[in-house]
């Protein structure tokens, strides 16, 4: 080990200046003006993973491809584990709340700013570096290893399962690894326990054919956007419970373990407020912020659209109106059933006058996971070495739609094992990556290797 950590510390410098270069192809999965950089970002890898040792491949999908890194030179009896990390970036805009370019990554305190920063490029590219480390100094890696990096998790991740269903036996494993996630707290290495599911809904409302003036027709017919607005609005009580009949049917109870494990973590609402830069908190009563967040289902507007949104006044009764919705998801919840379940309450709370046509646009399993056996002793033991610190096991918000699948397709358990930071504004200006985190990743990556070297392969099922 410690020849792996001199040979980390010699060529940190050498690992950040890649990175950056990782970081600076836009590879904006929802742009297909990028899409030439998406491409670029695959190629960049896949060259990134032949220079260590291993083969690569790309894989071309209808959408963005999929790179395979392999190396498969383990003692026999060796676990193989698949690490999966995604290339692509969400958009950059709004470009002017940047301090730095999205796509010039600049280092202040310590912490890289750049577009896919820590979600996900630094993440994926510590696992690349940590295989590296045992590449270079061992001349092998004490397991199998699989890499599997897409370009379209960002959108949906819509050719992903059908990918590992076509080549499972090339994807076959012992474990999954997936870095993708944050960690509770600085300098609190975290394993994460459970996923949220994802149902994403498109509504449109047309009233008039065309804008009407709205002294001249104002009165006569309903308006779309007050259609929509009565529409959005049956979907709460005041209490922030979710009011489409059914929402809750398929929630499992977490219990009060998960709950009194929820209460043990340090977290302060006051805290938590303050990063949000709300006026205060809000969510469904009866439920602690945390248990709001990762232990139950939401319903949220995610954009709106209708009508006059320039300067100064225009009178005009809008002729259409478009609200983004989505709904995030808890075991066992199906993002099938929430869409029956949102259509046949949007058809009745629907006002008359207007049509109203509703589109799905994405949906992922939500994902919860019980963290015995080797795979996860060996991550604690790892990440208590790198951190000097054991870990906790937290929830998660978020969505990774391919966690369902990897459990589905390929009955391997997955770890999640983050190494973001709260605060790191993903998805928005200003995105940063801990460079400590990525250090200390690398080196936790290293040694969950070695850890991993010691176990035996998972018996067949
Ligand atoms: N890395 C995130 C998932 C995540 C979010 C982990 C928050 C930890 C905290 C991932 O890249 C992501 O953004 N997922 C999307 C999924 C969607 C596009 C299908 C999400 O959660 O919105
Ligand atoms: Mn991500
Ligand atoms: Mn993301």
């Amino acid at each position: 080990m410690s020849d792996l950590s001199g040979f980390l510390t010699t060529n940190a410098p050498r690992f950040r200046e890649e990175l950056f270069e990782f970081l600076r192809i836009p590879s904006v999965s929802a742009r297909s003006e990028h899409n030439a950089d998406t491409a670029r970002a695959a190629q960049w890898l896949a060259d990134g993973l032949r220079k260590i040792g291993l083969t690569a491949t790309i894989h071309p999908t209808k959408g963005h491809p999929i790179v395979v890194g392999e190396w498969r030179g383990a003692p026999q009896g060796a676990q193989t584990v698949l690490v999966y990390g995604h290339y692509d970036v969400q958009p950059a805009e709004p470009f002017e709340l940047w301090d730095s370019p999205p796509f010039e990554p600049t280092v202040r305190d310590n912490k890289v700013f750049a577009r896919g920063s820590v979600d996900d490029k630094g993440q994926l590219y510590l696992h690349v570096k940590a295989l590296e480390a045992h590449l270079a100094v061992n001349g092998k890696l004490p397991v199998n290893i699989i890499v599997l990096a897409e370009g379209e998790e960002e959108v949906g991740s819509d050719n992903l399962a059908e990918f590992i269903e076509k080549n499972a036996k090339m994807l076959a494993c012992d474990a999954v690894v997936i870095s993708d996630s944050s960690m509770f707290a600085p300098g609190l290495p975290s394993i994460l326990s459970s996923l949220r599911g994802l149902a994403y809904f498109q509504i449109d409302v047309v009233g008039p054919s065309v804008d009407l003036h709205s002294g001249s027709y104002g009165g006569a017919v309903m308006n779309p956007a007050m259609a929509l607005a009565r529409m959005l609005a049956t979907m709460h009580d005041a209490d922030g419970h979710v009011t489409i009949p059914g929402f809750y049917d398929k929630v499992r109870d977490w219990g009060d373990a998960a709950r009194k494990a929820v209460r043990a973590l340090p977290f302060d609402d006051g805290h938590f407020r303050a990063e949000t830069g709300s006026p205060s908190l809000f969510g469904e009563k009866g439920y602690s912020t945390l248990e709001r967040i990762w232990h139950r289902p939401t319903c949220e507007v995610n954009g709106l659209l209708s009508g006059y949104t320039g300067e100064g006044a225009k009178t005009v009764l809008p002729s259409k109106a478009m609200a983004k919705v989505s709904c995030r998801l808890v075991p066992d919840q199906t993002p099938q059933e929430i869409e029956k379940l949102m259509d046949a309450h949007l058809k009745k709370v629907a006002p008359p006058g207007v049509k109203v046509s509703i589109q799905h646009l994405h949906g992922g399993q939500p994902w919860r996971a019980d963290l015995d056996g080797p795979l996860f002793d060996a991550a604690r033991r790892a990440l208590s070495t790198a951190f000097d610190r054991a870990p906790v096991v937290v929830g998660e918000g978020g969505s990774i739609p391919v966690v369902g699948d990897f459990q589905r397709i390929l009955k391997a358990p997955v770890l999640l094992v983050g190494f973001g930071l709260p605060g790191e504004n993903a998805h928005a200006p200003n995105e940063w990556m801990s460079l400590e985190n990525f250090d200390r990743g690398t080196r936790a990556m290293a040694a969950l290797w070695t850890e991993l070297g010691l176990t035996a392969q998972r018996p067949a099922t």
